[in-house]
């Protein structure tokens, strides 16, 4: 079996092939998410508000991600495994992240790490890309800037909002990003990056037209108790199981049937 490598997703662009994405938190669903042929495992800091139920991912700390993406990792043969940079764990200094960076990569197994923020964080991204460290970027709603934005709203509506979008997709991919998360932004935004950039973009409420598509676990499972957003679905409703519902999605986001119009937002 091949591993997925940054290498693959780029191929997989190149071919127009879909690159599909869940999040995990723990050894088991790692493994059925490998099993099911899913190409990325994404330890995302919603754990936060998934795992541990807090409001937000503000309160994630490194522990917290090295111990989740190191259980994650004992599970997984075959997909790529990314792990967030939690906040405040690599916005201080370049050398404030690399240290943090190294940690989720050597205690962790990550494979790629991901932080949030665009231009900003362009020099951090070369800075990591430089040393050694695959980084994929991750702009549009950043959850980690909740309160900045006065709640989780789609980012990008209008000329000049859009303009900062498509400045911070292009200002990640010249630092040298293997690939880029877009979220909660209008599918005609969204597909105009994907089809600017040379490497992959992955949507959440980002359209169809990205370049793959990421969900978290629980919100594609149906089982987390709190508000889920519109852009996610249960693939879990008419399945026989979390296995058959996860292969579902898999099958869905290949050909193209998610997301579909009621998970898509637009300009206005
Ligand atoms: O933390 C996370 O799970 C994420 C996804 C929502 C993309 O960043």
């Amino acid at each position: 079996m091949k591993s997925v490598t940054v290498l693959t997703l780029r191929d997989m662009k190149q071919a127009g092939e879909k690159i599909t994405s869940l999040t995990a938190y723990d050894y088991s669903f790692a493994a059925l998410l490998d099993r099911a042929g899913i190409d990325i495992v994404l330890v995302g800091d919603t754990l936060g508000m998934i795992v541990q139920g807090h409001a937000s991912t503000l309160p994630v700390t490194m522990e917290d991600m090295v111990y989740h993406g190191a259980c994650v990792a004992r599970g997984l043969e075959r997909a790529l495994l990314i792990v967030d940079l939690p906040f405040l764990s690599y916005q201080q200094s370049r050398e404030q992240a690399i240290v943090n960076a190294g940690r989720l990569m050597s205690e962790g197994g990550a494979h790629v790490v991901k932080l949030e923020g665009g231009e900003v964080m362009a020099d951090t991204v070369r800075f990591l890309v430089e040393r050694g460290i695959p980084v994929c970027g991750h702009i549009g709603l950043t959850p980690q800037s909740v309160h900045q934005f006065g709640g989780h709203r789609v980012q990008g509506r209008g000329d000049e909002a859009a303009g900062r979008v498509r400045r911070d997709a292009q200002a990640l991919a010249q630092a040298g990003a293997s690939l880029i998360v877009l979220e909660a932004m209008p599918a005609e935004l969204a597909a105009r990056i994907t089809e600017e950039l040379p490497i992959p973009t992955i949507g959440i409420g980002a359209g169809v037209d990205c370049d793959g598509q990421v969900l978290v676990l629980y919100d594609m499972l149906g089982i987390y108790p709190r508000r889920t957003p519109k852009f996610a679905k249960n693939f879990l409703q008419g399945a026989a199981s979390p296995e058959a519902a996860i292969k579902a999605y898999i099958a869905d986001v290949k050909a193209r049937r998610f997301p579909g119009p009621e998970h898509t937002f637009h300009n206005v």
